[in-house]
């Protein structure tokens, strides 16, 4: 089939590469002809493993373009993707802006009747709006039918879950859009559910919702664990054997972060407003989140008293490692705290660290590898569980710190093996590890 995708972002460069792999003709649409000059070279435009190889192999097919132009971008497409961004408003709400004018801009150059199909995270109601919005700027003749098909992709593993996701969500208003939409999509060998488009819509609010939940919960019960001397690990293993609650998303540590689940989470409380619904629940998970981001500067002045010219090793920037991605990471939260307080932050991070400047204004020195910045720092704080840091010997930081300190939100290491290297170790729901000279 030949398809046409909006956006090269995150979600429509692996959508339109991912169905370019299973055998249709996609060209990718963008407004910026400094990503297509990019993408046109085979250069992939975000950090993603496994994407750029099968970028380059379809485009060496002749299955994958990517144009500046609409109107030759959509000539001939039977089914054109919108997957541009709904970012945050100052309210929380999702600003529809970019999907607007998306849909404008297709509805202005198509030639003959297409099925729309909505990737972007859309609050409920936006697809049959779109729709409409439409329908009044196509030339006469010409028709729409939509579809709800949200993404549930994790960045750095977006193919992989592409390839091998529990379930493809679509929503239309008709049984024959529905069917076209199942037929693009069966070479995945994925379960298709069918549905209406607005459950379809909230389908995709309520699974964010739901992950994000389950996070906040298992970090409020890590909370209580060092409270009550427990080890939310233990806990965490032996609540996700239980196949009603399953092991996954009970991983306790400084929060969630990332460009859906803070965003998503917002959305949904004020989509509930808007409707006179209190989403009390949702409220408190993201407070939760809040107060969770801000747990190891707590411990760390409750340890030091003051980290005024102390020298931090801060290791792992992105929110989350296999990605380069430091959208709401807490590191956001925590390195202009450190700041704040006096200290001398020296970063770390194996991919994100060219997009420190980005986003971080503060002043804060980063390094090529995690013993320049651990070198005669007087205490390390772990954001990101990058493999490199995992796998690191914990005696590491005994060896190159000043006094080897460790505030680790992501849980890398088993206490026993914190308490062998006899590191300071203070991690998230589990006891501390004093060492005896450290008393
Ligand atoms: C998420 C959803 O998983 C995906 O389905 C949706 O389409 C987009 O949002 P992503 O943001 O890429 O994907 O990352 P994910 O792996 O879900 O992690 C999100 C955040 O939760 C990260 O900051 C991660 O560190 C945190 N997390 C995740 C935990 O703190 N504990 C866990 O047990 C799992």
């Amino acid at each position: 089939m030949k398809i046409a995708v909006i956006g090269t972002g995150y979600v429509g460069l692996v959508t339109g590469v991912a169905l370019s792999e299973i055998g249709h003709t996609v060209t990718c649409i963008d407004v910026d002809p400094r990503k297509i000059e990019e993408l046109n070279q085979g250069i992939p435009t975000i950090y993603e493993p496994g994407l750029g190889d099968m970028m380059l192999k379809n485009q060496q097919r002749n299955r994958l373009r990517f144009t500046d132009q609409h109107r030759a971008g959509l000539e001939g497409a039977e089914a054109v993707y919108l997957a541009v961004g709904t970012p945050q408003r100052a309210d929380g709400s999702a600003n529809l802006q970019y999907v607007e004018q998306a849909a404008l801009d297709v509805a202005e150059h198509i030639q003959k009747s297409v099925i729309v199909v909505i990737k972007s995270t859309v609050p409920v109601g936006t697809n049959q709006r779109i729709k409409r919005l439409m329908m009044q700027h196509t030339r006469p003749g010409v028709s729409i039918k939509i579809a709800s098909n949200p993404e549930f992709l994790r960045e750095g593993s977006a193919i992989h879950d592409t390839f091998h996701g529990d379930r493809i969500i679509i929503g239309t208003e008709d049984y024959e859009t529905a069917h076209v939409l199942e037929e693009i999509n069966a070479p995945f060998g994925i379960p298709v559910v069918k549905t209406d488009l607005f459950s379809s819509e909230m389908i995709k609010y309520a699974s964010n919702a739901f992950l994000a939940t389950k996070i906040s919960f298992i970090n409020e019960i890590a909370n209580l664990c060092e409270k009550l001397g427990a080890d939310v690990e233990e806990v965490s293993k032996g609540m996700g054997l239980d196949h009603r609650i399953g092991n996954a998303f009970l991983k306790a540590g400084i929060g969630y972060g990332g460009s859906c689940f803070p965003k998503d989470t917002n959305a949904l409380v004020q989509l509930a407003g808007n409707h006179h619904h209190d989403f009390n629940l949702l409220k408190s998970v993201i407070e939760v989140n809040n107060h969770q981001q801000c747990l190891l500067i707590e411990k760390m002045v409750a340890r030091f008293g003051s980290l005024h010219d102390k020298r931090i090793a801060v290791l792992g920037l992105a929110f989350k490692p296999n990605t380069d991605d430091l959208r709401e990471s807490p590191a956001l939260v925590m390195i202009p705290k450190l700041v704040e307080l006096g200290a001398d932050v020296v970063c770390y991070d194996p991919i994100a660290a060219n997009q420190g400047a980005r986003w971080i204004s503060e002043p804060v020195a980063y390094t090529k590898n995690v013993a320049e910045s651990l070198s005669g720092a007087d205490c390390a704080v772990i954001i990101t569980d990058w493999p490199d840091i995992k796998r690191m010997n914990p005696e590491t930081y005994v060896r190159l710190m000043r006094t080897p300190i460790v505030f680790d939100g992501r849980n890398c290491y088993p206490i026993p093996v914190a308490r062998k290297a006899t590191i300071e170790y203070y991690s998230i729901g589990r006891p501390d590890v004093v060492p005896e000279i450290s008393r």
